[in-house]
């Protein structure tokens, strides 16, 4: 399978040696095929550092290619929209990176398009393709700390003097960036919430640098977290439940699981098995699926990307936050 990137960026080269390393891991089936800036130096360099066999100055250029069979889209979220319903109208499949689009109208009409135009589109929050997003839930179903009712979660980097982060007009802030992380590692652990209250600390501009949000269930069940783009956190998850509670170290690829019981006593850790980058999951699921003939993937489907995107829709109006690029085209 020929892979493509769109967008010469900072986390397309980490998905370049991500693909690299599969090589290497004896992987065959995927080749880094091409890649796509938008001046052809960048490009250029970019094939030259990662050894990707072609450079183009131009997405458009780049999707004309006929041997190119998926696309990985690594621009920002005010872009993914009309990059994904390029790539579709194109015939090509597509991996693009989170937040799937700037809200749920986006994310609703790109999928629509895709499936018309018979490609597979996915999501790529490497989050829910990871193998311990299954030990968490075994974990959990096994009773390890009773019954769950309640979880934190927190995401925040020091990151806002990247012009991505800060910019309206490139849907940055907080939420889009890193409290997806927090809203999927909560719906991963209890489903769908019931309702979500939220509010923000804002720059100059008008975009979110600190993110609080309460989710709750109508059974009783509470997710608080906390996303921002200013400082440094330690990325925990705790789920807490009537018999003890469970740590996530780095919720951004959970890195170990810690079982404490209902005395604070240490009672079990595991560690995340060895993983190249952490993206292979997705990249070997996206492709998994289209040799399939798959429109989407199991682990993340249309319909919960489309959920993710409508419950942040949900707290962005609760903060007062809006791009310019919400329209649809
Ligand atoms: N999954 C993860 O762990 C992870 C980590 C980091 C970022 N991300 C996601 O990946 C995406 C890109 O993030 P990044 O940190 O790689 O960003 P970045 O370093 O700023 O790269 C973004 C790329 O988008 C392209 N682009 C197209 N139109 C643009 C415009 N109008 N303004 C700026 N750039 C434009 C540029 O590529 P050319 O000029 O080369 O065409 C640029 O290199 C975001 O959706 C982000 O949320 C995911």
């Amino acid at each position: 399978m020929n892979f493509g990137i769109l967008g010469a960026g900072s986390i397309a080269g980490i998905m370049a040696e991500t693909i690299q390393m599969l090589n290497k891991s004896g992987c065959k089936d995927i080749s880094l095929y091409a890649v796509a800036a938008r001046e052809l130096p960048r490009a250029q360099s970019f094939s030259a550092r990662y050894g990707v066999q072609k450079a183009f100055g131009s997405y458009e250029e780049m999707l004309a290619d006929p041997a190119l069979d998926l696309v990985y889209i690594a621009t920002p979220h005010s872009h993914h929209y009309q990059h994904i319903k390029l790539c579709a109208a194109h015939g090509k499949h597509v991996l693009c990176e989170k937040a799937f689009t700037v809200n749920a109208r986006q994310a609703a009409e790109a999928l629509r398009y895709a499936k018309e135009q018979g490609v597979l589109v996915t999501e790529a929050i490497w989050t829910r393709y990871q193998p311990m997003r299954q030990m968490i839930r075994q974990m959990l179903d096994e009773g390890l700390i009773g019954t769950p009712g309640l979880l934190t979660a927190n995401l925040c980097y020091p990151v806002s003097d990247r012009p991505r982060i800060v910019t309206p007009a490139l849907a940055g802030g907080a939420l889009l960036d890193v409290g997806v992380y927090t809203l999927n590692f909560a719906e991963m652990v209890f489903g769908p919430a019931d309702e979500a209250h939220a509010s923000c600390t804002r720059n100059e501009l008008g975009v979110d640098m600190t993110d609080q949000i309460v989710l709750t269930w109508k059974d009783g069940r509470a997710a608080h977290l906390t996303a921002g783009v200013t400082v440094a956190s330690d990325r925990c998850g705790c789920i807490y439940g009537d018999r003890g509670y469970l740590v996530v170290e780095n919720i951004n690829n959970p890195q170990s699981i810690s079982i404490f019981d209902a005395d604070h006593r240490l009672t079990q850790k595991i560690d995340c098995p060895i993983q190249l980058t952490g993206y292979e999951y997705e990249v070997l699921e996206t492709m998994r699926c289209i040799q399939e003939g798959k429109l989407e993937c199991p682990s993340m489907p249309h319909n919960e990307t489309i959920h993710i995107m409508e419950l942040m829709d949900k707290i962005r109006t609760q903060m007062g936050i809006s791009y310019p690029c919400e329209e649809l085209d």
